[in-house]
């Protein structure tokens, strides 16, 4: 292919963005009563309206171009079909396959995925069952009350933000809590109100190997070791592992017949659907999790078959491009309307930076446009009274998307009313802005009337569910997760690894045996890391003899 600036669709889209300069989406509303309606869909539940973004039926039909010129339908479905789409690592992307249905079938090189993925979810359903029942005991016969679940990264920000998604629907009785951080702080508060005898510990990750989890799960089971009448043989009762690396967890003393295991085709980001799902099936239960699955299907389904013009992700994705590549936005916010949907930023973090915070392309050449966008956000109605002000009336522009729900788990007085009505108003506000003759119009002084004018015309998604139930929030996240796959297929770029993060492991694997080495070490890093390591081991050194004079 030609390289992508120089695509006619590209070269189409740079002219109509110059095109498109002047025009407010004021006008566009006007000139179009059928706006809202013409660019708003219904898929899987979701009702998605497209109409506040900046964009023209012409802008649309040159994007959908742009992603025919780039073979964006051909890569999706060489990633359907469990083609090695990620070629670095040499292996196909398919978590897709993770939640296709019961009794189809995926064969690669002569495998059939299915039945592979559902043995492994009906041994996760027998287990969930018996710990939530109170049959799995833990090694001096209790039942189990707590689970402590340790991951970093794809095995835990999908875990974590699934459990608070749906927290309504979990369990009260089993107390969920989530350890990532190398921090040891992360771990001591999570246990400090816990009994060892009534916890379960899930230790998940793809490697086995991540400095963060092996850390935290040897802190967990020198915890349990430590509690009383636990011996050795309480490690098969209280730990469950989840790993692709049947050997390090044998060698971590982890009964084989307690993992669950996943697939190198299952990106860490992509993983939630996986065995690493284990502790959202342990809070909401099998079938719960079942219409997780059932909610991402519906969605792979749209995504591979729905028309170009109707499909949902792939227009999504074809935005965050216009955005980032013409009209200059270098970030792009995540904004729920619904408090259980709070860890969802963060988890669309990984999914979309990791993936997509690339700077070569799939044959390693240097990429001559923006990939992906820096993504961040936090929960409404919070954010408007914090960095909403720059939103509205900040120099630089970029596009949000607010999701929210018609109904709540919670109805308390009006108040789901008062936040649905933010979300509106905050969507209108940004669309349309308020105008200085409108402010005059109000008697406000002249000299305040450039302060209080909205220029408008900062653009927005809104994605509305009819309630956070297991399969709309099993849609989002295909929604998203095909999104940044379509930017990534525009873009010419690998989503499915992620080298970027090996450097600083490198480094902090060398750095920390210097801050533990018993010899002073010969330090050859730069004098600013130098000056830094120097600080910790003086403090450690200090600390050493301060806690020999208090003992
Ligand atoms: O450091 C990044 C990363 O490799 C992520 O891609 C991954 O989700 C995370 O670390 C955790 O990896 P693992 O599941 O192997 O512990």
């Amino acid at each position: 292919m030609s390289r992508l600036r120089q695509t006619a669709a590209w070269q189409a889209l740079e002219g109509h963005r110059v095109e498109l300069d002047d025009t407010h989406l004021r006008e566009l509303f006007a000139a179009d009563p059928d706006r809202a309606k013409r660019l708003t869909l219904e898929v899987a539940g979701i009702h998605a309206d497209l109409s506040k973004n900046l964009v023209t039926a012409e802008t649309l039909e040159l994007l959908l171009a742009l992603a025919r010129e780039t073979g964006v339908a051909e890569r999706r479905e060489a990633m359907f079909r469990g083609e090695r789409v990620n070629p670095t690592e040499d292996r196909p992307a398919l978590h897709t396959a993770l939640r296709m249905p019961r009794g189809e079938s995926l064969v690669v090189d002569g495998v059939d995925l299915v039945a592979e993925v559902h043995e492994v979810l009906d041994r996760m359903a027998g287990f969930c069952r018996s710990v939530r029942s109170g049959a799995w005991l833990g090694h001096s016969g209790r039942p189990i009350r707590n689970v402590i679940h340790i991951g970093i990264g794809g095995s835990d920000l999908g875990p974590v933000m699934a459990y608070e998604a749906l927290r309504h629907r979990a369990s009260r009785e089993l107390r969920i809590r989530f350890v990532s951080n190398v921090d040891g702080t992360d771990f001591s508060e999570s246990v400090r109100d816990l009994d060892p005898a009534e916890t379960l510990v899930i230790v998940s990750s793809k490697t086995f190997t991540t400095l963060e989890t092996m850390a935290n799960a040897g802190a967990a089971r020198r915890w349990l070791l430590d509690s009383a009448g636990a011996e050795e043989a309480a490690v098969a009762r209280h730990f469950v592992a989840i790993s692709t690396n049947a050997d390090e967890v044998a060698g971590f003393g982890i009964d084989t017949e307690n993992r669950f295991g996943f697939w190198d085709w299952v990106g860490g980001r992509y993983s939630l659907d996986s065995a690493v799902g284990l502790s959202t099936m342990l809070a909401v239960g099998p079938e719960a999790f079942g219409e997780l699955l059932a909610g991402m299907h519906e969605l792979d389904l749209h995504f591979r078959e729905a028309p170009a013009e109707r499909n949902l992700p792939l227009l999504m994705g074809l935005l965050a491009v216009w955005y980032g590549d013409f009209l200059g936005a270098q970030t792009a916010a995540v904004l729920p309307y619904e408090q259980y949907l709070h860890r969802f930023p963060a988890y669309l973090q990984q999914l979309s930076m990791e993936s997509n915070g690339k700077r070569v392309t799939l044959a390693g050449e240097p990429v001559e446009y923006q990939t992906a966008a820096i993504l961040w956000g936090e929960p409404g109605t919070n954010g408007q009274h914090s960095f909403f002000q720059l939103l509205h009336q900040g120099t630089q522009p970029f596009p949000c998307d607010f999701i929210g729900f018609l109904e709540t788990a919670n109805p308390v007085g009006d108040q789901h009313d008062l936040l649905l009505a933010n979300l509106f108003a905050q969507t209108e506000a940004l669309a349309f802005g308020k105008t200085a003759e409108e402010i005059r119009a109000e008697g406000i002084p002249e000299r305040l009337v450039a302060q209080q004018t909205f220029p408008g015309n900062r653009p927005s998604t809104t994605l509305l569910g009819h309630r956070l139930d297991p399969r709309t929030l099993g849609a989002l996240i295909a929604l998203y997760e095909h999104s940044v796959f379509t930017q990534a297929a525009v873009w010419q770029i690998n989503p499915f690894d992620q080298w970027g993060v090996e450097l600083g492991k490198q480094l902090a694997k060398r750095i920390a045996a210097e801050l533990t080495a018993e010899q002073e070490p010969e330090l050859s890093h730069d004098a600013s890391t130098n000056r830094l390591i120097a600080l910790r081991r003086q403090a450690r050194q200090a600390g050493g003899s301060a806690a020999g004079r208090s003992r």
